[in-house]
């Protein structure tokens, strides 16, 4: 029976943990600091299995002994952006969070694959890897999965054609850096550039590149969880059913792309150790260039954030 500990029953935890549930991936422990929260979500997400027939049980707790073997950690934990803020304005405060979340859950769950979704995304992954000192295989950030839907959707809603066959990719960041590939993006095997203007792929590139702003602005207070959520289920599942789903997700470079020792968006095959995999595509040299940038800005992150934590 497996197991899933999500950490930080806020709108995109507790989405996290609707989602695993009722796509019978496992069961679930939702876990957050504030006391009778994480309880009340998970009572009330419980007690939709008999109205949506399932069988997983989801329970709410401030205790990390609770959390004992899980098979897979949902790294939530974290404030969230009000408008205006960058993802690395959030860099201080929640490292500080995953760092102390981290050390817990491993602790107890010493076998989980972790998969990170607090911003910034992709340094809290390197930080995430860094503080439970796992194989770099079983460490792996969300956003990727995120990025490629928002650009998918916006295919869609451009061509007035269904989402469902929208595959797209986007790699590198989970910021406004990153870089999503329309080349490497098709609606049921029709590459994008075939169905859409160069003008309009660049502005929808840059809606994708802006989209949790965009959500970010209209909300006021607090940033997106439905997709977040739906897109850290989805890995969790590619995860536990040994899926080997190839899902661009934040994974750790060791040479592939020419990039080292950072955590950025790749290609990467999913299944039950973690990343099985990177696919390395033959990305052009503007593809490249964007990639390589959007790294640095990461790179240029972690170091900032190792200063903070030596200056604690
Ligand atoms: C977003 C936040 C969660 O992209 O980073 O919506």
């Amino acid at each position: 029976m497996s197991k899933v500990c999500v950490v930080g029953a806020g709108f995109v935890g507790s989405t996290v943990a609707q989602y695993v549930a009722e796509k019978d991936y496992a069961d679930v422990v939702l876990i957050d600091v504030l006391e009778g929260i994480p309880q009340g979500k998970s009572l009330d997400m419980h007690q939709v299995a008999p109205i949506n027939s399932h069988g997983r049980k989801i329970f709410g707790t401030n205790n990390y002994a609770d959390t004992a073997g899980s098979d897979v950690v949902v790294i939530t934990a974290g404030i969230a952006r009000k408008p205006g803020m960058s993802r690395d304005d959030l860099l201080k405060t929640n490292a500080g969070i995953v760092q102390s979340v981290a050390k817990e859950a491993v602790k107890h769950s010493p076998d989980a694959i972790f998969i990170v979704v607090t911003n910034p995304l992709d340094v809290m992954t390197y930080l995430t890897f860094k503080t439970t000192k796992l194989p770099a295989k079983r460490v792996i950030g969300m956003a990727g999965v995120l990025d490629s839907a928002r650009f998918a959707t916006f295919i869609s809603m451009e061509l007035g054609m269904s989402a469902e066959d929208v595959k797209a990719m986007v790699l590198g960041g989970h910021g406004d850096l990153m870089v999503p590939l329309p080349r490497f993006s098709s609606v049921n095997g029709v590459p994008i550039p075939e169905l859409i203007s160069k003008e309009r792929i660049e502005e929808i590139c840059k809606r994708t590149a802006n989209g949790g702003a965009e959500i970010v602005a209209l909300l006021k207070a607090g940033s997106a969880w439905y997709a977040p959520g739906a897109s850290a289920a989805q890995m969790v599942g590619s995860i536990l059913h040994d899926k080997n789903r190839l899902l661009p997700c934040a994974v750790y470079a060791d040479g592939q792309y020419g990039l080292k020792d950072v955590y950025v968006g790749l290609p990467a095959v999913l299944g039950r150790e973690g990343v099985k995999k990177i696919v390395e595509l033959k990305l052009n040299d503007d593809e490249m260039a964007a990639l390589k940038k959007s790294a640095q800005s990461i790179r240029e992150n972690i170091d900032v954030m190792n200063q903070l934590l030596v200056a604690v």
